[in-house]
């Protein structure tokens, strides 16, 4: 059998794999794609952040762009003094539409689902049917669509979602906060273990909203705007 690290360098250190049939590959092999897939993963939020100004290319027809979609209601939720898991969730929501235009919920829930509480991704993930409340009548479609998730425990909470944050911000006069604002929050909820039940606790619901917290993040902007 060949030395695999000969191969690869000469030197004893890998660089690829020899295999070219996933079945030939041995465990040393995938011990050293695991590594490198870690050290890829790593990578994960600034490609997300990269994505998210890609957004701003995206769908033309409103008055903001996808991303100013996405920073005014995510700056919505900020004020409303919403955690991180809602935060990044919110930021995120649409990033789908940039592959998946007819399940762009779906696509930023997958993306987000290792990583924030499944309050978050289920919110995400069906926010799309829950939009039709607002405007299924006018394009053929059941406005009342959501329905079918009645049965969820986070039914109210995508309610909220919807009508507080996402339907609501297309206001090309609403003072958003920049994506630069949130970036540290999106590495933050990236950098967690994939799939750790202490993010993802299944049936937990956190409000979307924190009335304390809100009050001093007001103040924050209004000292910080003072300079
Ligand atoms: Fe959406
Ligand atoms: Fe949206």
């Amino acid at each position: 059998m060949c030395d695999l690290n000969q191969v690869a360098t000469g030197e004893g250190a890998m660089e690829k794999v020899a295999f070219t049939q996933m079945k030939d590959g041995t465990k040393e092999d995938y011990a050293f794609l695991n590594e490198h897939e870690t050290e890829y993963a790593a990578g994960t939020a600034d490609r997300l952040l990269d994505a998210m100004v890609e957004l701003d290319a995206s769908l033309s027809g409103y008055q903001v762009t996808r991303l100013g979609h996405s920073t005014q209601s995510a700056t919505r939720a900020w004020r409303d003094g919403a955690d991180i898991d809602w935060l990044v969730a919110t930021l995120l929501h649409d990033i789908g539409d940039i592959y998946a235009p007819y399940n762009h919920d779906e696509y930023a829930a997958a993306i987000l689902r290792p990583f924030v509480r499944e309050q978050c991704a289920w919110c995400v993930e069906t926010h799309g049917d829950f939009q039709m409340i607002y405007y299924g009548h006018h394009v053929g479609a059941d406005p009342n669509k959501r329905d079918q998730h009645r049965e969820s425990p986070y039914f109210d909470d995508c309610v909220a979602f919807c009508e507080n944050w996402d339907q609501a911000s297309f206001d090309p006069d609403y003072p958003d906060l920049p994506l630069d604002f949130f970036a540290p929050m999106v590495r933050e909820v990236f950098a967690r273990t994939a799939h750790d039940p202490a993010v993802t606790r299944p049936g937990v619901r956190e409000p979307l909203s924190d009335a304390k917290l809100a009050i001093a993040r007001a103040a924050a902007e209004r000292e910080a705007r003072a300079g």
